[in-house]
């Protein structure tokens, strides 16, 4: 575990267990972890597969497509979140505002709480909104690389964890960051889902994996939607 405080928000913790493609050696985890992370990773990797498939028909695709043409699901890093007790919890947060720079999180919060979400209520109001702990219920983040490849159909969700309130109990949450392999490939908006001189122009320009995540380590680059910084035009 880490504290989530020292790295700036959004960012995968570069603390976070590469559990797949290339899996640690079990003696490089700390000893409690050996049995259950190999386990829980693989699980939730394949949640991760079967909900990448409902999102891959619900755009109109072949099931297969974000898992097979784009290699969703190849790449799995785990962190884990530790929020000790906060003496003056309305002075600070457990980790602020941000998007996360995947394409899933499949995030596991423990029964203290605090995550929040910001829902967009139209109008141009927007509120957090609590996203209460549910005992054996995993949370799905949609990341800013489906929003990217998806055009903006689907949406990264923004969230934030408030300081935790509780007298003795420390908070801990598993969030496992789901990703395509590593390689030179560009990411941009799903051909099939647009069309270039129609009502849906790419909204996007394409990316390697790599650049995208230099961007996000620049700093000031929280200050505004990251992802508007590869927004055509
Ligand atoms: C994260 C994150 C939320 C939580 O690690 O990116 O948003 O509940 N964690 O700890
Ligand atoms: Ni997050």
């Amino acid at each position: 575990t880490s504290s989530s405080r020292r790295r700036p928000a959004g960012v995968t913790p570069s603390s976070a267990t590469c559990m797949a493609p290339e899996p640690p050696q079990p003696e490089e985890l700390p000893e409690a972890l050996r049995g259950v992370l190999f386990e829980y990773a693989e699980a939730a990797r394949k949640h991760a597969v079967w909900v990448f498939e409902l999102l891959s028909e619900s755009l109109g695709l072949a099931g297969d497509y974000l898992v097979r043409e784009m290699g969703c699901g190849q790449s799995l890093k785990v962190a884990g979140n530790y929020y000790p007790p906060c003496p003056e919890p309305h002075l600070t947060l457990g980790n602020s505002r941000h998007t996360d720079p995947t394409f899933l999180t499949v995030l596991l919060q423990d029964a203290v709480g605090g995550l929040q979400v910001l829902l967009d209520h139209g109008g141009g109001r927007r509120g957090w909104v609590d996203v209460p702990p549910v005992p054996g219920a995993l949370i799905i983040n949609v990341g800013d690389l489906l929003q990217l490849v998806s055009n903006g159909r689907f949406r990264s969700v923004e969230h934030r964890v408030l300081a935790n309130k509780s007298a003795d109990a420390a908070r801990v949450s598993v969030a496992a960051f789901v990703d395509v392999g590593r390689s030179m490939r560009l990411y941009g908006p799903i051909q099939e889902l647009t069309s270039p001189h129609g009502a849906n122009p790419p909204i996007y320009r394409s990316v390697t994996i790599e650049d995208f995540i230099a961007h996000f380590y620049k700093k000031g680059s929280e200050n505004r939607p990251r992802l508007d910084y590869f927004k055509l035009e």
